[in-house]
Order: structure tokens, then sequence, then C-alpha cells
């Protein structure tokens, strides 16, 4: 049955923006939470320079029949991401097959639309090949249908510029936007999104201290996923790079045993990271809510279709900046012009006014300095950023609290390449975690400093504590980390993360396509250096369990048809960061000669002729033989995993050359026509990152 205004049917958004009288729909197609963000800023935005009123939706919870409904004087936007290979997000695949099916019907028994205005902002990610498929497919489609885009179609790369391509993008947009439906700006209002209410009197067991998901108190069951991870407590964690070595690699295993979570080798799991509590405390300083920071407050939407309180409530202050939002990130440019007005000083407003229209200025001091929000609070009101945040130190600011939930994003979970199979390992999920610390570029405003990844550092000090280790605390340091988030990000919320000296972390699965081929006669190709070798210890180990089954079955001639499973791994050298280097002599054993495993130790002899490293995509050259015989001859899979910016193209480069020697030709176009051809039958896939 068709969808009809006014039936009352909840997946109409039709009926749903006329009753709310919403002349705008916007529709994320959002994976992490990032272009669901965008959506809302650009809700909001509308609601300030025009006092146009916007109905933001998730399209999974939508039909899309009637979208030759929308009323004439209205606008579709939409705010897509582009998620892998130039796939939509989960929540976006329907809409997307929907919008590109010429057979899909309208309810005007066509697949044509009326004159429907839209606008697409799309997010991707250069260092991916298909950078914003998914917005370029949304904006033809609906050219084809017939709809008229409002404005350029918006691209920002998640690489580099986001927020600059955004800034960049949406200003000509509002300008064709209000010509389009013809508002004028200034009719809206700088109206707050929530209104925070601190509570004298509440019952501490109903008040939320980091859990995520309002189920955790209500003990309502449910299955666990992103909308409600599970806190798994740490089995195992233990340091994986040698003594000595001046970075680290965790290796941490989360006990899943009795919380129905099931996995594959080669999914991810998302683990969500707290604050570091340096950080924590620099926040609450400069926003002058220290000495009230375990105060109960309530939060509540003012209007909740266009903004959500993004996490459970009621909370305290401390909680808020410790585990729900991302305090860590880089200060945004739009953020700075809008808290300027609260500053204790003239030259404090002065300097972040300065910040928000300068942009050089702004990639200058805040992005190349990795500053966050709470730095550039301190730094506009003359405060040194470099030693231990306090009240005496610090300059409050009158920021309403409302701003600061709906000015910055929630905490986002962290993805990790599951390193083991469940085959083996059926209670418990490992991943392999570079610990990520680098020096910010100084200039003449801030001097160098290491900047700390979240996430990582979060399972550092998991590790030392689930060790009962000390953590370190020099915060000049390269591992200082190490010091930065103290006791309280790990005892963290009560009963979450903490009890009976069991440490937890809150994680949930991810499915991917990253996958063996089921029949065990493929041969198969690896290439993983550094943590990138993550999910193919969970192939191996998939196959270990495999053989084990086999051989007891039928003996070891049960393998003999097998193919050869080839894993190339690289790290700087063998005595420092050879991940889990007595594992694959033991999975070679059981694996009876199936398994070849290649190194290339990038800072240790030998090297080149020319005196230069020796990579991966090196050895793969020396053995092309053969993996153009596997490729070509015995239908193998190719699998590439870890960085997407210099390593995996070069290896696609390598086996371009491979493929095209094999073939008699040459690697820009033989070779590059076999690779394009393994890809699309799903036998080479890439698990990268940047
Ligand atoms: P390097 O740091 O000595 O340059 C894991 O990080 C391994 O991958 C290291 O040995 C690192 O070498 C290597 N690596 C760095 N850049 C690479 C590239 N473009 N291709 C392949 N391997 C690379």
């Amino acid at each position: 049955p068709k969808a009809s205004a006014g039936s009352g049917n909840p997946r109409d958004f039709v009926a749903k923006m006329k009753e709310g009288k919403k002349r705008i729909v916007i529709f994320y197609g959002s994976q992490t939470g990032t272009a669901e963000e965008y959506a809302i800023r650009l809700a909001k935005e509308a609601k300030t320079k025009f006092g146009l009123a916007s109905l933001v939706c998730d399209p999974e919870e939508y039909d899309f029949e009637n979208l030759d409904q929308v009323p004439e004087d209205c606008c579709v936007f939409f705010v897509m991401a582009t998620y892998g290979e130039g796939e939509p997000t989960d929540n976006a695949v329907t809409l997307c097959q929907n919008l590109s099916d010429e057979s899909f019907e309208l309810s005007n028994g066509e697949h044509k639309l009326p004159a429907i205005k839209y606008v697409v902002f799309g997010l991707g990610n250069k260092t991916y090949e298909h950078y914003n498929l998914i917005a370029k497919n949304v904006d033809r489609d609906m050219q084809k249908m017939g709809g008229i885009r409002i404005g350029e179609r918006g691209e920002g790369d998640d690489d580099k510029s986001m927020e600059e391509d955004y800034l960049e993008w949406k200003d000509g947009m509002w300008e064709a936007f209000a010509k389009a439906m013809n508002v004028e700006e200034g009719q809206g209002g700088d109206t707050p999104d929530f209104a925070v209410t601190e509570v004298d009197e509440h019952p501490p067991e109903k008040v939320y201290l980091g859990e995520l998901s309002a189920r955790a108190l209500t003990r309502s069951k449910g299955i666990h996923d992103a909308k409600n991870p599970y806190p798994a407590p740490i089995a195992v964690a233990r340091e994986l790079f040698e003594e000595g070595t001046d970075r680290n690699c965790i290796h941490i295993e989360f006990n899943t045993e009795g919380s129905g979570i099931t996995y594959q080798h080669g999914d991810h799991v998302g683990v969500w990271p707290s604050n570091a509590e340096f950080e924590v405390q620099r926040l609450l300083c400069a926003l002058g809510l220290y000495d009230k920071k375990d105060k109960v407050i309530n939060i509540e939407s003012l209007d909740p279709a266009l903004a959500k309180v993004p996490f459970p409530v009621p909370t305290t202050y401390i909680t808020v900046l410790r585990h729900y939002i991302d305090i860590s990130a880089v200060a945004g440019r739009q953020i700075l012009g809008a808290i300027s007005k609260f500053a204790p000083t003239p030259e404090a407003e002065g300097f972040l006014q300065m910040l928000n229209t300068n942009k050089e200025e702004y990639a200058n001091v805040v992005a190349n300095g990795c500053l966050k929000l709470g730095e550039v609070l301190q730094l506009a009101a003359g405060n040194d950023i470099s030693t231990a945040p306090t009240i005496e130190n610090t300059t409050p600011w009158a920021i309403p609290f409302d701003i600061v939930v709906s000015s910055i994003p929630r905490l986002q979970p962290r993805y990790y390449s599951i390193s083991s199979s469940p085959k083996l390992h059926p209670n418990s999920i490992h991943a392999t975690v570079v610990v990520l610390a680098y020096e910010s570029i100084p200039n003449d405003k801030v001097k160098t400093k290491w900047v700390h990844g979240v996430g990582s550092n979060f399972l550092l000090n998991l590790k030392f504590a689930a060790r009962g280790e000390p953590i370190p605390l020099a915060a000049d340091k390269a591992h200082p980390a190490l010091a930065l988030t103290p006791k309280y990000a790990i005892e963290g919320p009560r009963g979450a993360y903490r009890q009976e000296a069991i440490y937890k972390a809150p994680v949930h699965v991810r499915r991917s396509t990253f996958r063996l081929p089921t029949n065990p006669k493929s041969p198969v190709i690896m290439v993983g250096p550094g943590t990138g070798v993550a999910p193919f210890r969970g192939f191996v180990q998939e196959r270990v369990a495999m053989a084990r089954r086999t051989i007891e079955k039928n003996g070891v001639e049960g393998l003999a048809d097998w193919g050869n499973i080839r894993l190339y791994f690289g790290c700087r050298r063998s005595d420092q960061d050879f991940l889990y280097k007595d594992e694959w002599t033991e999975y070679a054993k059981e694996l009876h000669g199936k398994f070849t495993m290649r190194c290339a130790f990038s800072r240790q002899p030998p090297y080149q002729p020319d005196g230069s490293k020796i990579y991966v995509q090196d050895l793969l050259w020396e053995d092309h033989e053969q993996i153009a015989d596997a490729i070509l001859n015995g239908k193998g899979y190719v699998y590439v995993c870890g960085d997407a910016k210099s390593m995996s193209k070069a290896v696609e480069e390598t086996l371009c050359r491979i493929l095209g020697e094999a073939k008699g030709g040459s690697a820009e176009v033989e070779g590059a026509a076999e690779l394009k051809l393994l890809k699309e039958r799903s036998r080479m896939l890439l698990d990268v990152w940047s």
C-alpha cells in the first residue's frame, strides 16, 4: 500500500512535515554520526537564518514512495556519507536503491518527480577511490527524476578538510536556497536547542555516570549494538612491542561471554573511549564548572525533532565532559565564533573572533597546534596551556552549558579490525592497537606539544589498569598519554567500567565483508604491514581451526588440496615491532605447509641495492610469479589491510605490475584491468584507514 499524507503511517515523512509545518526535510546517510551532525547543523542554520523548521530523518525509518508529494514550497536535503569502497552507509542502502531503481514506483505510479527542490552535501574521503560517490549518485538520480538542485553539490573530504569544505560550500548554498524558497535572512533568532537544569534531589542510582545507553540503568534487555554497547571485561591486555621500543602497541582481549555478542573473522570492534582526565579537568576549569562538577543535571530538548539530547540523562557536568562529548577534538572554527561573546575579557573575545574569521591564523594556531576547545579558551584568556590545569591558573568563561552540549559532537566509538577468529576464541574479541602519539606543529602562539589519540590511549590506560601497573605521569614525553588518563577515566562510571577490580570497556561489533573464501582450496594473498596484520591473525586462526577439524577427520592428507595462504607483513625491525612474532610459527606448524609468511623489515639490513627500504610491495614483486599464478590460474583472493594513503596504493600498483606482466601487457592497461576485475568479483578486498 502506498503511504499517503495524514494516514498516521509513521514511515510517511511528508505527513510528518505537514503536521509539524516543516518546509525542510533532511535525510542523512551516516555510519559514525558525522553526517548526522552536519544534518543537524543544517537544520539549525535554517532555523537561525530563516526561522524555518526542519525534519531531520534517518532514511531507514521512512518510505520514499511519496517523495513526489513533497509540497512545492518545501526542500529535501541529502547529507550523504560514502563509506568504504564507494558504498552507502547502512542506513541509506534502501534510499539509494530506491532513487536509482527506475522500476521503483512513486505514488504517482511513475519514477518521475514534479520539480522538487533538493540540496546535496556529501561526506567522503579523498584517499579512497570513489570519492563522494554516494552524494554524486543521489544528485544524478534526483536530476534524472526531474528534481531541481539548489546551489552546488557540496563535497567534504574527511581526510583533510571536512569542516572547511562545509563552511566554504554552505554560504553559497544558503544564498541560492533563500532565492529558491523565497525567504529572507534574519527571520530566525538565536534559539537554544536544550534547556539544562540543575537538580537538587535525585536518587543516585538513577543518575547516568557514563553508561552509553538509557537501557543500562533501566536494566531492560536488548541486543548489543552501536546503540547499546556492551561493557566488556578486559580478559587480557599486554604490550606487543619489545621492551625499550619508544612506541606502544596493545593486544587487548574483550571478554564477551554471556553477552550474546557474536562476530566473524574480519569484522570490526567499536570501542567507546573516555576522554583523558587531564582534558576533562581543563575544560571544567575553563567553563567555571569545577566546583560543581558532580552536580546532577537534567537536559531537555526544546525541539526534539531538531535536536535529540545526545546521551542519557540525568547526569553530571563531569560525566558529560568525561564520557559523552568529544572534547578532545580540534576546536572547530565555527564554535569559536559562537562562544566569543561569552569571553571573560575583550582581548579573549577579540582573539576568538580573529580565529573565527581569519582562516590562515585558524589553520596555523588551532589546526596545526591541534588545540582542543579547553586549550583555545585558556590561550585566549592568556593562561598557560602547558601546565596542569587548575581553578587557580585557568580563567573561567560563562558559556551556557546548553551551548557546550549543542556545539560539541558526541564522543564516537573507534573501530578496530578484530584480530581473532571466533572459531578459536568464541568468547573473546581481540584487537591490536598501535598507540597514537605525535608532536604538533609549533607556531608563534603555541609551542610544540604531544597529541594523543583518544581511543588508543584509552586502551593503553586500560592495559595498565587491568594489569595493576601504575600509569606513568610525565606529560612531556612521547608516551605521556600515559599521563593523561589517570584514575577516573578508567574507574569511570559506577559499574560500567570497573567492578571489583575488573576493568571494562564498552564495545560493539560492526559487520564487514572482509572474509576468507569459504572454499579452502582457493589460494589467498594477505598484505598487512604494521597493525594491518590484525585481521589476518584472525584469518590464519580461522584456517587453523578448520585444519584441526579436517585433520581429525581425514588426517593431514585432508589438507592436500588446500590452497596456500600467504601473508606479507612489514615492520621496522624484527626485534622491535614484529607483531605476534612467536605465534606465526605455531600456526604454520598446524597448517602443514599451507601457510607462508614473508616479512619486510624496513629499518634493518638488508636494504635495497640503492640503500632504500624494503617494503611489503617489494616482497610481492619478488614473488610475482607465484602471485600471478595464484590470482590468474588459482582463482586466488587478495586482501590488503592497513594504511590507505601510501601503503595500499603502492601495493595496488605493484599488483598491477605483476598482473600486467603476467598478461604480457602493461601495468597501466592490462594490469589495471585485471585488478578492476578482481575487485568487481570481490576477490580483491581492502580494509584500509587513513
Ligand atoms: P617505515 O616506517 O620504516 O617507513 C609498518 O608501519 C611498516 O610499514 C613499517 O615497516 C613502515 O616502514 C612500513 N611502511 C611505511 N610506508 C610504507 C609504504 N608506503 N608501503 C609499504 N610499507 C610502508
